[in-house]
């Protein structure tokens, strides 16, 4: 369970997050959405502690993170799968070692395991025979798969995707979607994605979460969204 309680954030002057609370549950897929610069990416950043929070809490399990030290934090980060924007894998590294290296870095399994672990990882997400492969030599959808192997490759149980869909075509980024949801509840992840692609949003959210001038404008499931009058939300997803 993630909880926020009356988070604040000021950036020069400007309040991005204007007293926000919220409860995301376990297991569940939430996608948060608003327009550039609302404060999405601000906001998971509150969430694995990379920016701290001018007033309020953040508690995942009950553990108050924005009172931790960055030692301590880093353990909760363990526990935490992020797809970064841009993929964000070495270029230098094969794909194996791409999606091996938080094992090697974070455990201390034997290249045997690992070996077995990633093979499995990579029929979960249906793209078995990159292993060799350098990031240059695959799509922008395959790339994308490779990145959510890596975020999952430790049994996160919790897992955060910003923008997930940026710069794939409409094809690509369905699969992802329809991916990041198998994944998700096939491994009972509490899921958090940041988007503005709303058809996709609406495939892959159990809840959706509309952010503007700092506040949550609304909160609830698709027909929830469809059915709503605000002009915010009909403004949005039209
Ligand atoms: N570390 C920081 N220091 C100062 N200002 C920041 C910092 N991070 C974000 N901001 C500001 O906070 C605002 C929200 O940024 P954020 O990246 O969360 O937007 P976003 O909703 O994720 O936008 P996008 O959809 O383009 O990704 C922006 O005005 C940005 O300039
Ligand atoms: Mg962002």
């Amino acid at each position: 369970m993630i909880e926020l309680t009356n988070v604040s954030k000021t950036f020069s002057g400007q309040k991005i997050l204007d007293d926000i609370s919220l409860q995301i549950g376990t297991g569940e897929i939430v996608v948060i959405l608003g327009e550039s610069g609302t404060g999405k990416s601000v906001l998971l950043k509150h969430i694995i502690g990379l920016i701290k929070p001018d007033q309020g809490h953040i508690k995942i399990d009950g553990q108050d993170i924005s009172r931790l030290s960055e030692r301590k934090l880093l353990n909760v980060r363990k526990k935490i799968g992020f797809l970064f924007q841009e993929g964000a894998l070495y270029d230098f590294m094969n794909c194996f070692d791409n999606i091996a290296f938080p094992l090697r870095e974070h455990t201390r399994m034997k290249e045997r395991v690992i070996k077995e672990k990633i093979q499995k990882i990579l029929k979960l997400i249906d793209l078995q025979g990159v292993e060799d492969k350098l990031p240059s030599q695959l799509s922008g959808g395959m790339k994308k798969r490779v990145a959510l192997a890596r975020a999952i490759v430790l049994d996160s149980k919790i897992l955060f995707c910003d923008e997930p869909t940026s710069g794939l075509d409409p094809i690509r980024s369905r699969d992802i979607s329809d991916l990041i949801r198998n994944v998700s509840k096939e491994l009972n992840c509490t899921t958090v994605i940041t988007s503005h692609d709303i058809k996709n949003s609406f495939r892959v959210a159990d809840r959706l979460i509309l952010l503007g001038k700092g506040k949550i404008i609304a909160d609830g499931n698709r027909s929830f969204f469809e059915q709503s009058n605000l002009p915010q939300v009909q403004e949005f997803i039209s």
